[in-house]
């Protein structure tokens, strides 16, 4: 009786459990690749909107938009109202701005993917970098050139401290750029 015991924990029950948690951790592994190395991620979004279109050939501002960018840690991403500045009359007929209408009509936020993120214990803030004139695209590349934002670089550490130590390098078009900090509290704070 307890030799069976034991022999089916170790012919069955083990190697199950083994294959179990392997699997379960090389599904979560590559289930959760784009999260945490971020290159190359481009969620579908809730509506069909394009950068390409808006910011390219309309030639639209970044800014008209993500209004933060100057003054604060996020860029932030805009309302429905803000589209609605145009939208009440442009393409009004079009299914994908009659869902735009909806979430307008029904003040709810419009639920976009988040695409660029640092963790929750590192420190990054948009107005500095922007202030100090470094473009958009150094860091996010060419997005009125993307008909769906792709994330261009990740935002290891590594990647951080590579434009820190060295941003000449990064930032050929700057006249005059100081070393960004590399001490820890600056971006763990
Ligand atoms: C008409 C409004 C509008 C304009 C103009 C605009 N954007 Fe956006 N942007 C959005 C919206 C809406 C989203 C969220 C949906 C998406 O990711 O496409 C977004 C998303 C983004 C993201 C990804 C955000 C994330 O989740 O990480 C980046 C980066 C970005 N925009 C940069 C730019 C840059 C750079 C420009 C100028 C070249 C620009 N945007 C112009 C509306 C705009
Ligand atoms: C400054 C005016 C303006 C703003 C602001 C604007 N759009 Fe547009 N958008 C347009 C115009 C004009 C077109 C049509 C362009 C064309 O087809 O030549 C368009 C086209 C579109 C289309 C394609 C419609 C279709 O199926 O033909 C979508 C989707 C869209 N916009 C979504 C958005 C969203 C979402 C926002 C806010 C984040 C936004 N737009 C902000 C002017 C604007
Ligand atoms: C020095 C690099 C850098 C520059 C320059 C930069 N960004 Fe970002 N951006 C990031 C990083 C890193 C994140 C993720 C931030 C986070 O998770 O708090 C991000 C996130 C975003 C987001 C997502 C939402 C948010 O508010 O965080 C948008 C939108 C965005 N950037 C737009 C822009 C626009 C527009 C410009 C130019 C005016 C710009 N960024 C310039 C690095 C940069
Ligand atoms: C392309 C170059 C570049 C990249 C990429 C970059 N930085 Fe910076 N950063 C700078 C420069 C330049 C300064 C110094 C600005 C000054 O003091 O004039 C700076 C300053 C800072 C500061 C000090 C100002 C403040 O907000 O307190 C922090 C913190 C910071 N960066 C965090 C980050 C983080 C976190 C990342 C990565 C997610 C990052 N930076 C990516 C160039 C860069
Ligand atoms: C320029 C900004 C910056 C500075 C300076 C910085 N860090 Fe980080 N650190 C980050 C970012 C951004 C992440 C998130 C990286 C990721 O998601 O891969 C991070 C992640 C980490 C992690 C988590 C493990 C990892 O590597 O992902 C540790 C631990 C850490 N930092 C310690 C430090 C220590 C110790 C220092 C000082 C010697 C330091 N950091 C200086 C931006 C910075």
């Amino acid at each position: 009786m307890k030799k069976s015991f034991l022999d089916y924990t170790l012919k069955i029950r083990l190697p199950l459990t083994l294959f179990v948690a392997v699997l379960s951790f090389l599904i979560t592994f590559y289930v959760s690749r784009p999260e945490r190395d971020g290159i190359g991620y481009a969620p579908e979004q809730p509506i069909h909107y394009s950068h390409k279109l808006h910011a390219g050939e309309m030639k639209i501002d970044c800014q008209y938009c993500h209004t933060g960018v100057t003054k604060g840690r996020h860029a932030l991403v805009p309302s429905a109202n803000i589209c609605m500045n145009c939208h009440t009359v442009a393409k009004n007929k079009q299914p994908e701005i009659i869902k735009l209408t909806k979430y307008y009509n029904e003040k709810t936020t419009i639920p976009w993917k988040r695409i660029h993120k640092v963790p929750e214990y590192a420190y990054f803030n948009h107005s500095v970098h922007v202030n100090t004139g470094i473009q958009c695209e150094t860091c996010h590349g060419n997005i009125a050139d993307m008909e769906v934002v792709n994330q261009m670089r990740g935002w290891t550490m590594t990647a951080c401290l590579d434009c820190h130590r060295n941003p000449e390098q990064q930032l050929p078009y700057l006249e005059k750029v100081n070393n960004g900090p590399t001490n820890c509290a600056a971006c763990h704070r």
